[in-house]
């Protein structure tokens, strides 16, 4: 029998032995000098635990409901681009994974294959992630193919007027659709499980822009999203225009300040995520652990929060819905699951993630998931408003 992971970080070392470095580092890597993506992990070392001793944690309960979806670790799948890259089944894995584990998996708008595929295979709740291009026809014929197909709520990405500059994507050439240049063949032929999906398996394309993306000429992929799929002109007027248009749950993506969630809460949305990208869009923002406080204070119970960005441990989670979270979303840590073993891998990681989460509830005398507030962690004042 294959060994299990036993860890996220266990997770990541698999996976970078499998995975050519070109690959490994577009998950890895954060925008400029990476300082926001090291912020994010440093946050969670600042906030510590108060445990509350005998306090009878025989019985444990993590479930949660977000957005009006029982799931059953408050734990969601993050939106990922091009996911086909790491694994061959890429986004239809994981939302196979999520179904199975029972949560939510948030599918991008520059995922490898389309929206109506991966609604196809999956088997739990799947809500849309949504990057505002320039076209607004194109932005509408989005929001109405995620409506045919199903999915549950929508989620704007906010933070991506431009794509961050990534020095590790830009050093190892990669495009759209990928060509491998000399130096990644050379690291590819040693990873042959990769290469053999790679060059077996469906192309890698923009599954919903499949007629968009050029044939022939490969573009770097920043320039090809920079064009395409994000716009530097979108505005609140662009989020009153789509909570218009989508009647159900809507979501915003990457608010790191009070007043940004104030006003996209004025314009009526039902969620927040507090968000840095992963430390891959602004390089010099705080981690978003730091941000959740003041935002959490701001919407209260207006709207539901949800934090991501540098988790890695259910004990994080764990501190981060003590700080005012509902749930959060973990990217790279199922990617490297993904990277790792497929399908299996996603799910190994959740169960990881849930057997952390509910250890760390004991240990602080807090049985259930409910009554995890402030009280159960010590603040740092620089986190507070
Ligand atoms: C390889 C990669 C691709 C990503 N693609 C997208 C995307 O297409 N849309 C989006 O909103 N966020 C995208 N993100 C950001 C994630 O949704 C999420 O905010 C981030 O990964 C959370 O940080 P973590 O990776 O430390 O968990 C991407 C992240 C990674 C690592």
């Amino acid at each position: 029998m294959r060994r299990k992971m036993h860890s996220v970080f266990h997770a990541r070392e698999m996976a970078r032995r499998r995975l050519p470095r070109f690959v490994f580092d577009f998950i890895e890597g954060g925008s400029l000098d990476e300082q926001t993506l090291r912020a994010n992990r440093a946050a969670f070392e600042k906030v510590t635990f108060v445990p509350k001793s005998l306090s009878d944690v025989s019985h444990r309960e993590q479930e949660t409901r977000v957005l009006g979806q029982d799931i059953r670790l408050p734990v969601l799948l993050a939106p990922v681009g091009m996911t086909r890259l790491v694994a061959r089944e890429g986004e239809l894995a994981v939302a196979r994974a999520a179904g199975k584990k029972g949560t939510v998996f948030v599918v991008s708008t520059a995922s490898s294959f389309s929206l109506e595929e991966i609604a196809k295979v999956a088997t739990g709740p799947l809500w849309f992630q949504l990057y505002l291009g320039p076209d607004r026809d194109l932005n509408a014929s989005l929001v109405g193919r995620a409506s045919d197909s199903g999915y549950h709520a929508l989620c704007l990405a906010v933070d991506t007027p431009v794509l961050g500059k990534r020095d590790r994507d830009l050093r190892s050439g990669l495009t759209i659709p990928p060509r491998l240049g000399i130096r990644n063949i050379m690291d590819a032929a040693w990873r042959f499980s990769w290469l053999f999906d790679f060059l077996t398996g469906p192309k890698v394309v923009f599954g919903n822009f499949k007629d968009l993306v050029p044939g022939k000429s490969a573009v770097t992929m920043s320039a090809y999203v920079n064009q395409k799929i994000v716009n530097p002109g979108a505005t609140w007027e662009d989020l009153a225009w789509l909570r218009d248009l989508w009647k159900r749950p809507l979501l915003v993506k990457g608010i790191m300040s009070r007043e940004d969630a104030a006003k996209a809460v004025e314009l009526g949305v039902d969620g927040i995520v507090v968000s840095n990208h992963g430390g891959r869009q602004l390089d010099g923002l705080p981690a978003s652990l730091h941000a959740l406080t003041e935002i959490a204070d701001a919407v209260r119970d207006r709207a539901e929060i949800l934090l991501d960005s540098g988790i890695c441990r259910g004990s994080d989670v764990v501190k981060a819905v003590a700080l005012g979270a509902r749930a959060c979303l973990v990217g790279r840590a199922y990617l490297w699951g993904l990277a790792s073993r497929g399908e299996e891998g996603v799910g190994q990681i959740l169960d990881v993630l849930a057997d952390e989460i509910d250890r760390t509830l004991a240990l602080i005398g807090r049985g259930k998931l409910s009554e995890v507030d402030r009280s159960a962690v010590r603040i740092p004042k620089a986190f507070l408003s």
